[in-house]
């Protein structure tokens, strides 16, 4: 304990020293540090540097003296309160603890000490600093350890907000599109038909003229009903995208039974396909979750494998592959030994709209709504191993029970599989 290698002579010697000068080692710390802290300098009034100090002199007068650290303790965490913003540097505050003892100097060289007692109270004025220096480095960290912390969830919301509104945005100009040719099939539909109308109120309708129009009529009804259909398709899929996050529908199941039950549901999609399921699924596997979750995320990797990963010529084969990873989690795994992903298509797909099928039923949201199942409806982590020519395979790890708090989720895309 600082403080306590002093002689009882010495320590009588600082005592003394320290009531009878007071003000002049206040004044004289209050000089150094003006003179020091470039960063404070000209801001801070010399009256509020000189009350900070004198603060200091108590603090280190109990520790000191009495051996109490409580008013040390007590300033120590006053001060990082005061700049814990990250705005301040360390060795600031340290230089601030310093003042005391460049004080407590400045007055011992008038004093007439012999030079034993002086190094020894030197000695304890050092041992009292580092002390002081120790524990306020891990006051300080711990809080700026907070702010760090706070700020990360404060970026992660914004960052959630900014991917809505740019889906938002996404949404608008994908349905954009069909509504568009939908309207415009309709109004030439609107003119063909006023056209009919006025031939036909002239007297004029030649049967020609009305089989031109049957004609053109059925195929703008045709277009206008598939645009409308493939609207209200990217309308379904979207709703599906905000994950419905209430815990109504958790409950406690044996997985790999629940994904047999799931795939089964899914063989028209693979019927007529060359293409085969395998499974290696742990069946003794027990979660407490939403099982709805896991059976669209199947679907959708199911379907991705059927239609990204496998070109006519070839027979594919998907692997379903359900373990255990420790005792808390589980790892859900869906490989196909298909095509594989370029970097490019690795690196995007998570990314809402993004798809290689544009034009012919890809909507682009399926990955995106995986991984928003994957990480808000069951706290898990998404990670997407492929390389070209080497297959995909979607790692799901989740845990097995809900976590207390708000689960952590993040995605990540890695190296080519194994
Ligand atoms: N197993 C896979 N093999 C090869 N490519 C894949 C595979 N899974 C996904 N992809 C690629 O990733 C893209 C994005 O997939 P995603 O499921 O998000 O959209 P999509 O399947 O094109 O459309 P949607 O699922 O909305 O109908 C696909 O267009 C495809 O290029
Ligand atoms: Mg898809």
């Amino acid at each position: 304990m600082p403080g306590s290698t002093l002689t009882p002579a010495a320590l009588d010697r600082l005592r003394e020293l320290l009531d009878r000068r007071r003000a002049a080692i206040v004044d004289a710390g209050t000089d150094w540090i003006t003179a020091q802290s470039l960063d404070l300098q000209g801001r801070r009034p010399r009256a509020e540097t000189r009350m900070l100090v004198d603060r200091e002199f108590d603090a280190y007068r109990a520790l000191l003296i009495d051996g109490d650290p409580t008013i040390r303790d007590a300033f120590v965490e006053f001060t990082t309160t005061l700049r814990a913003t990250a705005e301040f540097r360390i060795s600031t505050l340290l230089r601030g603890f310093l003042c005391f003892r460049r004080g407590v100097e400045a007055i011992l060289e008038s004093e007439a000490l012999d030079a034993e007692a002086r190094l020894e109270i030197i000695r304890a004025l050092d041992e009292a600093y580092f002390d002081t220096a120790f524990v306020m480095a891990d006051v300080y960290a711990a809080k700026l350890l907070e702010v760090l912390q706070r700020t990360q969830e404060q970026l992660m919301q914004r960052e959630k907000l900014a991917a809505l509104g740019g889906l938002v945005a996404g949404v608008a100009h994908e349905i954009n599109t069909p509504m568009g040719v939908a309207v415009t099939a309709a109004s030439l539909l609107r003119d063909r038909l006023r056209g009919l109308a006025a031939d036909f109120e002239g007297g004029q309708l030649r049967k020609r003229a009305l089989g031109d129009f049957l004609r053109d009529a059925d195929e703008a009804a045709a277009l206008t009903l598939g645009n409308l259909e493939r609207a209200s398709e990217l309308v379904a899929s979207f709703k599906q995208v905000a994950v419905d996050q209430s815990h109504a529908s958790r409950r406690r199941l044996r997985l790999g039974p629940y994904i047999r039950e799931t795939l089964a549901s899914l063989t028209p999609l693979y019927k007529r396909t060359p293409h085969r399921l395998a499974l290696a699924l742990d069946d003794a596997i027990e979660a407490e979750l939403d099982p709805g979750a896991i059976s669209q995320i199947l679907t959708n990797l199911i379907q991705n494998a059927l239609s990204h990963a496998f070109d006519d010529a070839q027979a594919g084969t998907i692997t379903i592959t359900l373990a255990r990873v420790g005792d808390q989690r589980a790892a859900l795994t869906v490989a196909d030994d298909g095509r594989g992903l370029s970097p490019e298509e690795r690196r995007r797909i998570f990314e809402p709209f993004f798809t290689t099928r544009r034009g012919s039923g890809g909507s682009g949201l399926g990955m995106h709504i995986v991984h928003n199942l994957v990480s808000e409806a069951l706290g898990g982590v998404i990670r997407v191993d492929s390389a070209p020519g080497e297959g995909t395979a979607v790692r799901i790890e989740i845990p097995l029970a809900p976590a207390p708090a708000s689960a952590s989720a993040s995605a990540s895309t890695s190296g080519p599989a194994a």
